[in-house]
């Protein structure tokens, strides 16, 4: 798969290792910045990353700032997007699993390298069940539509 990467100064610490973890799964990644820890704007690395997964050019997306709530809240504003806030192991499965999440968003400043490297393999590797997951998410998509038409 192909893996698109964006991330702010808050979130650049965890680069390599997420980029670590996306090539010993097997998989590519596409880095749409930033490259330095100067202060920008997450919001302009969450659309990069979103438009890239909502077009096919990736299959999956990681983006990282301080918290990984921002980015997460940018992400989830362009339509078809699925951003999980994830902090721990279980929520980076089920996001997956359960949610279908097209990406994922993790915090420098509250995840740790290590953590981080074990939160992108678990979330590649985790697989969405379907069944009544893609009804709630149907509902999702229901409710995005809605909006659009406002
Ligand atoms: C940047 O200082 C910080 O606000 C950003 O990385 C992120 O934590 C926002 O949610």
């Amino acid at each position: 798969m192909k893996i698109a990467i964006g991330c702010d100064h808050g979130g650049i610490v965890l680069k390599n290792a997420v980029n670590r973890a996306i090539a010993d799964c097997g998989h590519e990644s596409c880095d749409y910045g930033a490259f330095t820890a100067e202060s920008v704007d997450y919001p302009d690395y969450a659309v990069k990353v979103a438009d890239a997964v909502v077009a096919g050019e990736a299959d999956l997306g990681i983006l990282m700032c301080g918290t990984g709530i921002g980015i997460s809240i940018a992400a989830n504003k362009v339509k078809g997007i699925r951003c999980a806030h994830v902090t721990d192991a279980f929520q980076a499965q089920m996001c997956r699993e359960h949610n279908n999440a097209n990406i994922m968003a993790i915090g420098g400043r509250i995840t740790d390298a290590d953590t981080a490297y074990k939160l992108v393999k678990i979330y590649l590797t985790s697989q969405f069940q379907g069944g009544r997951h893609q009804t709630r998410i149907d509902k999702i998509a229901a409710i995005e539509a809605r909006e659009a038409g406002k």
